[in-house]
Order: C-alpha cells, then sequence, then structure tokens
C-alpha cells in the first residue's frame, strides 16, 4: 500500500490563497487542496456536458470526421462477414455511435450489425434507447446495452471467461472519468477481432484544455477519477503496447465569451465546466479565479472572432489497429 501523503500548508501571496500541499506517493508530484472547492458529481458532469455540446462545435467536428475519413475507415471492417460486430464503450446518449452506424450501412449494405453499448449513467441509456426507437432506418441493427463501466464489463467479461470479439470498438470523449486508462485501452484492444479497429476520440494537445491543464491542474480539485488526459497521454500508452495507430487532427471551438460577463450564469456553469469544479467563481480563492480568467484569454487557449473568445476544443481521432 502506498504510505499516507504528507501534508504541508503554504500560501500564495500572487494569488491570495492558503492551500494544503499534498505530495501524491507515486510520483511526487504536487496537489494544492482548497478545501472550499469540489469536483463536479458525475451527474452534475452530465449536465455541463449537455451545456458544453449548445455552445462548441465539438459535434460538427466529429460530422466532419465522419464525413472525411470514416467511409475509408469502416470500408475494411468484417472482412466479409454477414455480420459486423461494433462495441460503444461510454456511448453516452448515442448521436454519434448511431451516425456511425449509418456510415457502415452504406459502406456494407444489407450486412447484419450487431452493437453493443457500455453506458453506466441509467439516463444516458434510456435517452439512447428512446433515439433507437424513433429511428425509422436501422432494421438490420441489433442493439444490445450493458449499463456498467468499462472496468465493470472487462471484471464481468474475465468473470465468464467468454471473450467477445468485436470488428469496431469506440471510446468517443469518455477516457477522462475510466480509472485506468493504459488497463482499459489494453483490454478493449484485446477485444478486437482480426483487422478490427479501435476509435478512440479525445482532446488534442493543441487545445485550450491541454494548455489550461498543463498550467493549472495542480490547482483544480482532481475529478473522480483526476485524469487530465490529452492525445498524447493515449498515443504515449499505445507505443508502450507497441500497437499501430494513426492520428487525424480536426478543428473545434467553443464559445466562452459569458465567462467573462460578470454574474451570468452561463458563463458560471461554463467556468465549472472548464475547471471540473462544482461553482468553481463562488468557490475558488479570488487570484485563482483572476489568474484562469486571465489565461482563458491567452492565444495557447482562444482566439477571438466576430467580437466573440472562442476556445479551442481540437480534437484528436486515433484510429488503432487490431
Ligand atoms: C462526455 S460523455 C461522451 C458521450 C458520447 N461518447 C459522445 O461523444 O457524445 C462521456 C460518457 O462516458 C460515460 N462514462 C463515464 N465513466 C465511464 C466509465 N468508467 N466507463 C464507461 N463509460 C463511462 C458517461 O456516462 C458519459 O455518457
Amino acid at each position: 500500500m502506498d504510505p499516507a501523503p504528507e501534508v504541508k500548508r503554504n500560501r500564495f501571496p500572487s494569488m491570495n490563497f492558503e492551500a494544503e500541499i499534498l505530495t501524491a506517493p507515486h510520483d511526487n508530484s504536487e496537489l494544492y487542496v482548497i478545501p472550499s472547492m469540489r469536483s463536479l458529481t458525475a451527474e452534475e458532469y452530465a449536465e455541463a456536458f449537455k451545456s458544453f455540446l449548445d455552445h462548441s462545435t465539438e459535434h460538427q467536428c466529429m460530422d466532419e470526421f465522419n464525413k472525411e475519413e470514416m467511409p475509408n475507415i469502416v470500408a475494411g471492417l468484417g472482412n466479409g462477414k454477414s455480420t459486423i460486430n461494433v462495441l460503444g464503450v461510454g456511448s453516452g446518449t448515442g448521436e454519434q455511435d448511431l451516425k456511425m452506424i449509418r456510415i457502415m450501412q452504406a459502406a456494407h449494405p444489407g450486412v447484419l450489425i450487431d452493437n453493443e453499448i457500455i453506458e453506466p449513467n441509467p439516463q444516458h441509456v434510456a435517452a439512447y434507447k428512446e433515439l433507437v426507437n424513433q429511428a425509422p432506418d436501422l432494421q438490420n441493427v441489433s442493439f444490445l446495452w450493458h449499463q456498467l463501466t468499462s472496468l465493470e464489463y472487462e471484471q464481468q467479461v474475465k468473470e465468464k471467461g467468454a471473450h467477445k470479439k468485436f470488428d469496431f470498438i469506440h471510446m468517443i470523449q469518455m477516457l477522462y472519468r475510466v480509472e485506468d486508462i493504459p488497463n482499459a485501452i489494453k483490454f478493449f484492444h484485446s477485444c478486437l477481432d482480426h483487422h478490427g479497429k479501435l476509435l478512440i476520440i479525445i482532446l488534442s494537445d493543441s487545445s485550450g484544455w491541454a494548455s489550461l491543464w498543463k498550467k493549472y491542474r495542480h490547482c483544480l480539485p482532481s475529478t473522480d477519477s483526476g485524469h487530465y488526459i490529452t492525445s498524447n497521454g493515449i498515443t504515449d500508452v499505445l507505443k508502450r503496447l507497441g500497437v499501430e495507430y494513426h492520428v487525424y487532427e480536426f478543428p473545434s471551438g467553443w464559445d466562452i465569451t459569458e465567462c467573462f460577463i460578470e454574474g451570468d450564469p452561463v458563463g458560471g456553469h461554463m467556468m465549472d465546466f472548464l475547471t471540473g469544479t462544482k461553482n468553481f467563481l463562488g468557490t475558488a480563492p479570488p487570484g485563482l479565479r483572476r489568474q484562469l480568467q486571465e489565461a482563458l484569454c491567452q492565444p495557447e487557449c482562444s482566439s477571438k472572432k466576430d467580437g466573440r473568445i472562442i476556445f479551442s476544443n481540437n480534437l484528436s481521432m486515433i484510429v488503432v489497429e487490431s
């Protein structure tokens, strides 16, 4: 077992706050614990994510990838079999899944698509089922939901001893809350059939998130699992696994102008999503608040367009071969 972390206290006069400093036992990195601040719960995160989608081009960016690259990526799937087996990990409410399934249907007319979904949030599973019920064009597609986390699914598969193989597995914007990312990637890669592909969509190192997390992660409360991961973190894991992969970069932006309007409730929620903190503006020390708002305006994080401030939300689409 790791020894208990050493606790020190320190004042940060330039930012005008006092914090406990924990030294993480595994890598000696420092984390500042500011007692008033806490992470978003999974439900609060899901709520904040919805509002983020409304103000960002995240899904338009994925649409662009679907149009430009997905037809080629899915062209060889299934290797001539009558059924293509697909697994979505952390699929949320299913919009992205259905778009990709339709691209597979177009590339493989008449082939059956067996689609399994791992999604722990019951509201998301219910919304996904509703979306399927309302879709008129999914006759050749079967759906099976596992209301589990990726780790619970892995444990279930290992207990059963039956290891189903898939032709296409995707993990889209979901690795941030997975407990052991290298293990999850290794496990789901092992679930690929011959000629199968694993698609990971994650924030790019060219995004504003990457520079924000590099500078300020030690001041923010850790998320449930505390993973501030971007594309390079994933490709490091893939290199260690010795697997082949290709990275596609697509630009995306998030209009965060409201974050700079004093007392604006939408801006307050945006700051919560940006920092992973519940009521960041109400609970963070004033110095940290000011520093973060200044950082958000820097060119590494955002650009100005038509008087609006657009935070860079660039995405990396990583396609891993079996
Ligand atoms: C940001 S949403 C992305 C949803 C969808 N893939 C998309 O791009 O629209 C992340 C999803 O991962 C799910 N999730 C969170 N932790 C998970 C875990 N440990 N295993 C599997 N899914 C998880 C959440 O419930 C949520 O639906």
